[in-house]
């Protein structure tokens, strides 16, 4: 699609591809609109995005040079359309999943939390290291992290600018899975692949739900699960799943 994101279409899964490696694909203003573009395209063409980089990172994070131009207003500016962009990935209809290649630093690990899953190459380095230039995060980094891994380790790479290796990230549960190098897309699709086997309907219902677990509080996250459980007895992709199940053969679902 773009220049600085490929979009490929394999089947019902999306590849979102940050291509400029040269600049360790580097969010600068372009990419990040590209991406924006590609979101939306892969929620109306696809049932799963699995989003990675080309070379040897993910994303190295916001582009340096740009923040160097930034006064308070653009900042804030830019920091409001990367927070936008992160929070419709997190709220898209369809699974998105990090394949992460390479270094995720900074807005590439922001990035990569606002996913709903994260796989990680063994070569993966992760990090918050906007500290080492005087900044803080801006597009989640303080949220979403403390949200993961807790708000004790959180700090710890926050407030250090550490970068942490991909078994590291595993170990505190920055990420759910490494994997060799070379297996990372294979593993991706393959998850990718489980997923579009379900009911769509069920799928999006069931991350709407899940992702309401961490705006609401227990008692009214409970009503909202249970509203949305009824609801579903309202699909034919349900009674299709539990008589499937039943006549022991493959559900057929139709996403209605
Ligand atoms: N913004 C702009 N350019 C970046 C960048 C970023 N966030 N990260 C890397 N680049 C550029 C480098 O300037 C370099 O460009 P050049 O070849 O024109 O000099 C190129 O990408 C390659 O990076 P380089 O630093 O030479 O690679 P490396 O393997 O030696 O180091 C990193 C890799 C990731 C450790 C290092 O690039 C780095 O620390 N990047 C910044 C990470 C960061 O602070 N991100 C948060 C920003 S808020």
């Amino acid at each position: 699609m773009g220049e600085r994101v490929k979009f490929e279409v394999d089947g019902q899964i999306g590849i979102a591809t940050l291509s400029r490696p040269e600049k360790l694909n580097a969010l600068d203003t372009k990419t990040r609109m590209e991406l924006a573009e590609v979101v939306e395209e892969a929620e109306k063409s696809v049932r799963v995005l699995i989003i990675t980089g080309s070379g040897k990172a993910f994303a190295a994070g916001a582009d340096i040079n740009e923040l160097l131009q930034r006064d308070p207003v653009k900042a804030l500016e830019a920091t409001k359309l990367g927070t936008e962009l992160f929070s419709r990935i997190e709220e898209l209809e369809i699974p998105v999943i990090a394949a992460i290649n390479g270094f995720a630093l900074g807005g590439g690990c922001e990035l990569a939390m606002a996913c709903d899953m994260r796989i990680a190459s063994e070569k993966a380095k992760f990090g918050q290291p906007e500290i080492n230039l005087a900044i803080i995060p801006g597009a989640g980094g303080t949220q979403r992290l403390p949200r993961l891994v807790g708000l004790g380790m959180a700090k710890r790479l926050v407030l250090t600018g550490e970068i942490i290796d991909a078994q590291t990230a595993l170990r505190i549960g920055l990420v759910d899975e490494v994997v060799e190098h070379d297996k990372l897309m294979e593993k991706s699709r393959e998850v990718a692949m489980k997923i579009v086997e379900k009911s769509p309907l069920a799928v999006k219902i069931a991350k709407k739900a899940l992702n309401a677990s961490l705006n609401m509080p227990l008692r009214e996250g409970l009503k909202y699960e249970a509203s949305l459980f009824s609801l579903l007895f309202s699909s034919e992709d349900a009674k299709e799943g539990m008589r499937a199940f039943l006549e022991k053969r493959k559900p057929e679902f139709k996403g209605r």
